[in-house]
Parts: structure tokens; C-alpha cells; sequence
């Protein structure tokens, strides 16, 4: 019998609670292993109420339920934790406590669920002997290797059935109606509910926008008879030559918050458009709440092949989508950088060809 720990790490993502679930009774029923749940991320490996015995009671009831019950953590990078010493907080390197502890508590593995900043943790544990196995979430779909992190649906959902709503008001007053979403760098929520919720700007980090172009679109709008416009922007988005903007002008920290784009093209286009204006910050709507029924589906397959890892003691791999199946990678060349949207790639061109504008460049629709 194996024992296999289990932890989230980072932000929480619709979906968790399926890929726990599937470890656990995936595990318990096909090899008859014992799952430990491991609370608050990596920290719970440090603390004594951190580890605990899974079984089916443990997890029953939980698919449909957003968040994660194993506990979500930011911050708590074993590389960098802080720590009160002599009344201080100060930041000290505990990884090698975290992989001691693993070998202590005669875990034979552990399956990491996190995006970029958990799994690149969890790259440099497996560089000092831990044994990792990694599962790839987050609403942002930003992890090389995969084509679809666990949330992603379902913050796509939710943003495209936010611009929805928007659509009928933004019709019945005549005006420009803003949605600013997350992603943090990449623009895959933003350009998939831009499309599917009928934008006609949609503006995203990895295509610099010009304030013109939008007003242009705006405008051309209007002279066709379409007194209303749906923006989606993503929190990362910038005008060329600009910076992103962050919230509270913040930019230190491992993970500056960003935010105040949407304000600032709300600003422009009721300033120099001549439209009346408005912005909604969809923010953590997107992450919250239950997962779609593909995030349960994805998160169920990635939770049932890292069990079959966990038993193979396949160390160092990560779950990933693949051509559209459930497969696995070496951890270590997914990080070689973020995931970008290919900016000449299918989704793009299909948004162009729809006429949406990218922010880029203006082009005029045939009538
Ligand atoms: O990475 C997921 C994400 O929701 C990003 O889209 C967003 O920029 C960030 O986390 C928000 O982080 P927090 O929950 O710490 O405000």
C-alpha cells in the first residue's frame, strides 16, 4: 500500500474538490492506497494538525462544490516562508524541512495541485529529492504543457454570461459597457468569452492596444446604427508603449495584484469617444461558486491519471490535455514560460474575422 499526499496550492480554482475526489477514490478503490490530505498548501506539511487520513466520507458530497477543502495559500512558498523569530517577521528558506518532513511522515508521494507559482515550487522540491506529481489549475489557463487548466471553464462562463447581461443594458441607454476580467498576464478568458459573449473590443496583454483604434470602432458603430458597444478587457491589457496597471500602483511581490485598465478605457472612451460609459470588474466571480460540468469532467480525469501515477511512482510528471486527451509531461519543460495566447493563432483570426476589434488595428467591416 502507498501513501500519497495531496495538497492546493496558490489561489483557488473551480474544480479543486473534483481532482481531490478522484485522487482519493481513485486511489483508495483501484490500489487500495491511503491518500493524507494536506491542509493550507505546502505549509501544512510543516504543521502538525496539517496532515490528515482521507477516505471516502472525506470527500463525498464535494463535486459540485467551488473552493477547495483541503484549504487554499497564497503565499507559503516553502523557498521564501515567513516566520516570526524574536517578536520579527522574517523570510527563511524551510524547503529542505518540507522535503524531511515528507520522508518523516513516510509519505511515498504527493500530487501538487496548483498553477505556475505552486507547480514551479514544487519543480524546485523535486530538484531536492521530494517526490511531486503535478495537476495544473487555474481560472488564467496560463500553464505550458496543458491546453486546459482545471477553472478555466468556468471562469469563462461566468465572464461570458456577465457580457450577456451587459449586452441588454448596454442596448437600452446606448452605451459603451466595459467588463474587465482576470488572467493576470494571458488572455484566454478575456479572447474565449469575448467571442462567445459577442464583444466588439476585446483587449488583452498580449496585443497592445491603441486608445484611437477603440474609439474608432466605437464609432463606426454608431454610424452603422449600433448604439451600444461590449468591451472585454483583461486586467493585464495595456496601450502601446504603456504599462499594465496594478491595483494601489503595486508592483512588488511575487504576485502584484493587477487591476484599473477597465476604469482607465472607460475613462478614454467617455472622454474622447463621445459615448456615455460604463465598467464592471467581473473579479472573483470568476473564481468562485461551483465548476462547470467540463471542469468537474477535466478535473475528475486529471485526478484519476495522477492516482495512476501516485501508484506507478512517477515522480517529476505533471497531468496535462494533450490533442484533446488526458496525458502526462515532465514537470520541468512546462515552465520554460508562462502560456501566452498565440497571437496569430486560430482564436484570434476567428475574432478578427468577426470583426471584433483587437485594439491593434481598425478594420472596417464590409456592410
Ligand atoms: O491566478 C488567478 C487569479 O485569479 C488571476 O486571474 C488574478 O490576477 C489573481 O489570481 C487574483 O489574485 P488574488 O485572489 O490574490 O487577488
Amino acid at each position: 500500500m502507498k501513501r500519497i499526499g495531496i495538497l492546493t496550492g496558490g489561489g483557488d480554482a473551480p474544480g479543486l474538490n473534483a481532482a481531490i475526489r478522484a485522487v482519493v477514490k481513485t486511489s483508495m478503490g483501484i490500489y487500495g492506497n491511503q491518500v493524507y490530505g494536506i491542509r493550507r498548501g505546502y505549509e501544512g506539511i510543516l504543521q502538525e494538525d496539517g496532515v490528515f487520513p482521507m477516505d471516502y466520507g472525506t470527500v463525498r458530497g464535494i463535486l459540485p462544490q467551488g473552493g477547495t477543502i483541503l484549504g487554499a495559500a497564497s503565499g507559503g512558498n516553502p523557498f521564501s516562508i515567513e516566520v516570526e523569530e524574536d517578536g520579527e517577521t522574517v523570510t527563511r528558506d524551510r524547503s529542505g524541512e518540507v522535503v524531511d518532513r515528507i520522508a518523516d511522515l513516510g509519505l511515498d508521494i504527493i500530487v501538487v495541485i496548483g498553477g505556475d507559482g505552486t507547480l514551479a515550487i514544487a519543480r524546485g522540491l523535486i530538484e531536492k529529492g521530494a517526490p511531486i506529481i503535478g495537476i495544473p489549475k487555474t481560472i488564467d489557463n496560463d500553464v505550458e504543457g496543458t491546453e486546459m487548466t482545471i477553472g478555466f471553464d468556468t471562469a469563462v462562463g461566468m465572464a461570458t454570461y456577465a457580457l450577456d447581461r451587459l449586452h441588454t443594458t448596454a442596448e437600452a441607454h446606448h452605451r459603451a459597457m466595459v467588463l474587465e476580467l482576470m488572467g493576470r498576464y494571458a488572455g484566454f478568458i478575456t479572447l474565449m468569452s469575448g467571442v462567445s459573449g459577442g464583444a466588439d473590443v476585446i483587449l488583452i496583454p498580449e496585443i497592445p492596444f491603441k486608445y484611437e483604434v477603440i474609439c474608432q470602432k466605437i464609432n463606426d458603430r454608431v454610424k452603422r446604427g449600433a448604439n451600444f458597444s461590449l468591451l472585454a478587457v483583461s486586467e493585464g491589457a495595456r496601450p502601446e508603449g504603456g504599462q499594465m496597471i496594478y491595483q494601489n500602483g503595486d508592483t512588488g511581490g511575487a504576485q502584484p495584484r493587477l487591476g484599473g485598465i477597465g476604469d482607465a478605457v472607460s475613462d478614454h472612451i467617455q472622454a474622447h469617444c463621445g459615448v456615455e460609459s460604463r465598467v464592471t470588474v467581473l473579479g472573483h466571480l470568476q473564481r468562485g461558486g461551483s465548476p462547470t460540468a467540463y471542469d468537474r469532467w477535466l478535473a475528475s480525469q486529471f485526478g484519476a491519471i495522477a492516482a495512476h501515477l501516485a501508484d506507478d511512482g512517477k515522480a517529476g510528471r505533471m497531468v496535462a490535455l494533450r490533442g484533446g486527451v488526458v496525458t502526462d509531461v515532465e514537470l520541468s519543460e512546462t515552465f520554460i514560460q508562462a502560456k501566452e495566447v498565440d497571437v496569430d493563432g486560430a482564436g484570434v483570426e476567428t475574432a478578427r474575422g468577426l470583426g471584433i476589434c483587437l485594439g491593434d488595428r481598425y478594420d472596417y467591416q464590409r456592410e
